[in-house]
């Protein structure tokens, strides 16, 4: 099978072209998200060679020199004592970044920024072009990108025909509901045109995500397949074995849904879900996917309860490690009703998926860290081999992490005089097929596709919206239900409540277990 030669010659030779050299600032560069994905990441694109040369200004709340932000980041992207050979690689990325101490609220803060970046562009050749990384809590969002406006750092250009462009990248959660994501893609549009933002959601900037589209547009054998006729079902999990990982403060407000639903599932949902596009580009490919989420059907308040299940861990058992409840984690309230775990039934109301749901589910302290796609056929019209076993149904597994690769379960005979059938996977594995390559990892590949102007994986203003008007009503129950069943409890590791598992078989359907 095919993957890496599979993709669009258009995209192949768009994802090898070296950006135009641009300032990356990052507001929020002494977090956690700049020291451990942005930092490392911009610096393996220089070492690569896939950017041309990197001016990188790092803002932020303390006070240090820009000495000092260096230093910082050779720990955080090297380790603490790093081989010779990798200090003076380093020493020379490093010469590119500066820091620009800055209250976010503290407009002389931008002026600064704007001699900074000036600067760039004598000393640097970085010629106009501004890559804006907000890094930061979302709270800041929409004063950092008024400020920007109001200073005179955006250039109305995505393209640099003006002397120069600017883009935003604008980091999860996109809002908290969709009042506040429409409020901020507001914000975003009084100063950004579209073409400008980019709402990153890095589960697209996994290789096997975008493999979802390879395989379903590369090959013919699948699409024919790919319809309400020939699918029973279709479960998409996203399973962590982590609990919040001293994130509570985080997590407390945003919960299961908020965290992974809005985003990298839907994303999920959208790529299994959607029509071919035109073509393999930004506009034509977030058409096509925010047509699956213009088709799922939204919830009225009293199906919530019925097509929803909120659950929240309680103290278990994961391999030999005993963990606590959710309730006794640092950080965490007493009396939470954060939900860690939802599970989910979809209808996408179109003519390729009339009557197939599509399950989702996704929760913390489940038994095992997976992501995968599962598409369950339907089976054959009649049971030929009575009593021979085998009646599982043709089962297409697309495993998005850990393992990544496909899998395709089938029924088989069974050797011996006996017409005994048995289940079969056959299987393709992303790391046997293509080893060990250069291939960029999630942030590497979304920051280069910025600096190149590439907005395909990254969400459109309608479809962040969608998703969340598709979320409301579960948002809306979990707030004002005061019912002691949401979330319900389920033991550290095990696969979830009850409910859940109900909630499937309410439909003859059972969860897989990955
Ligand atoms: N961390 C991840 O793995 C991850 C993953 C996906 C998405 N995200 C998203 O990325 C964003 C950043 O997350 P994070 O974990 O990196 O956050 P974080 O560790 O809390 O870092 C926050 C950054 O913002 C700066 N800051 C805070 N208040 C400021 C103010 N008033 N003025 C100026 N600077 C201020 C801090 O500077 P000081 O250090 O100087 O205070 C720090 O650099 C969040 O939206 C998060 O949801 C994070």
């Amino acid at each position: 099978m095919s993957v890496v030669s599979a993709a669009s010659p258009r995209d192949a030779v768009r994802s090898r072209r070296t950006p135009d050299p641009c300032a990356v600032v990052i507001f929020g560069a002494t977090g956690d998200l700049a020291h451990r994905k942005l930092m490392p990441a911009l610096y393996r694109l220089a070492r690569l060679g896939r950017i041309a040369s990197c001016a990188v200004v790092g803002v932020a709340r303390r006070p240090k020199t820009d000495e000092a932000f260096r230093a910082e980041m050779a720990e955080a992207v090297l380790g603490p004592s790093p081989p010779a050979s990798a200090r003076s690689a380093w020493t020379a990325f490093a010469q590119g970044l500066s820091y620009v101490q800055a209250e976010f609220g503290d407009a002389l803060a931008y002026d600064r920024l704007r001699d900074a970046l000036d600067r760039l562009d004598r000393e640097r050749g970085t010629a106009g072009n501004r890559l804006y990384y907000l890094a930061t809590a979302p709270a800041f969002y929409a004063g950092i990108v008024r400020r920007l406006g109001e200073h005179g750092l955006v250039v109305r250009s995505a393209s640099g025909d003006a002397g120069g462009w600017a883009r935003v990248v604008v980091e999860k959660p996109f809002g908290r509901d969709l009042a506040s994501a429409h409020a901020l893609n507001g914000t975003l549009r009084d100063v950004f045109r579209e073409a400008q933002i980019y709402r990153i959601d890095h589960y697209l900037g996994k290789e096997t995500v975008q493999n979802i589209l390879v395989f379903r547009f590369a090959n013919g054998i699948f699409e024919p397949l790919w319809n309400q006729h020939f699918i029973d079902h279709v479960q998409i999990t996203v399973a962590e074995t982590v609990g919040v990982e001293g994130r509570a403060g985080y997590y407390e407000s945003a919960g299961v849904v908020r965290d992974i639903v809005q985003n990298h599932m839907m994303q999920l949902l959208t790529l299994v879900a959607m029509e071919a596009p035109v073509a393999f580009e930004a506009d034509e490919v977030r058409e096509e996917k925010v047509k699956v989420l213009r088709a799922a059907r939204r919830l009225s308040s009293d199906d919530v309860a019925r097509h929803v299940v909120l659950g929240q861990y309680s103290r278990g058992t994961i391999g030999d490690e005993q963990i606590p409840g959710y309730l006794q984690e640092p950080g965490v309230a007493p009396d939470s009703r954060t939900p860690t775990y939802a599970a989910m039934r979809v209808l996408v109301d179109n003519w390729r998926w009339a009557g197939v749901p599509f399950f989702l589910r996704s929760g913390k302290r489940l038994p095992k860290r997976v992501t995968e796609i599962a598409v369950q056929f339907k089976r054959p019209p009649l049971p030929m081999f009575r009593g021979a076993g085998g009646r599982e149904p043709n089962l297409l597994a697309l495993r998005i992490q850990p393992d990544e690769g496909i899998s395709l379960r089938f029924v088989a005979k069974a050797p011996g005089t006996a017409m005994t059938l048995r289940p079969v996977d056959m299987g393709f594995a992303y790391a046997a097929a293509f080893g060990e390559g250069e291939e960029l990892s999630e942030y590497e590949r979304l920051l280069l596709d910025c600096m190149l102007g590439d907005a395909t994986l990254f969400t459109r203003r309608d479809e962040v919206e969608e998703a969340w008007s598709l979320l409301a009503p579960v948002l809306t129950w979990w707030d004002a239900t005061a019912a002691p069943s949401v979330p319900v409890p389920y033991a550290a590791g095990t696969w979830g409540p009850d409910a859940a598992r109900t909630l499937i078989e309410r439909d003859g359907r059972r969860w897989r277990t990955p």
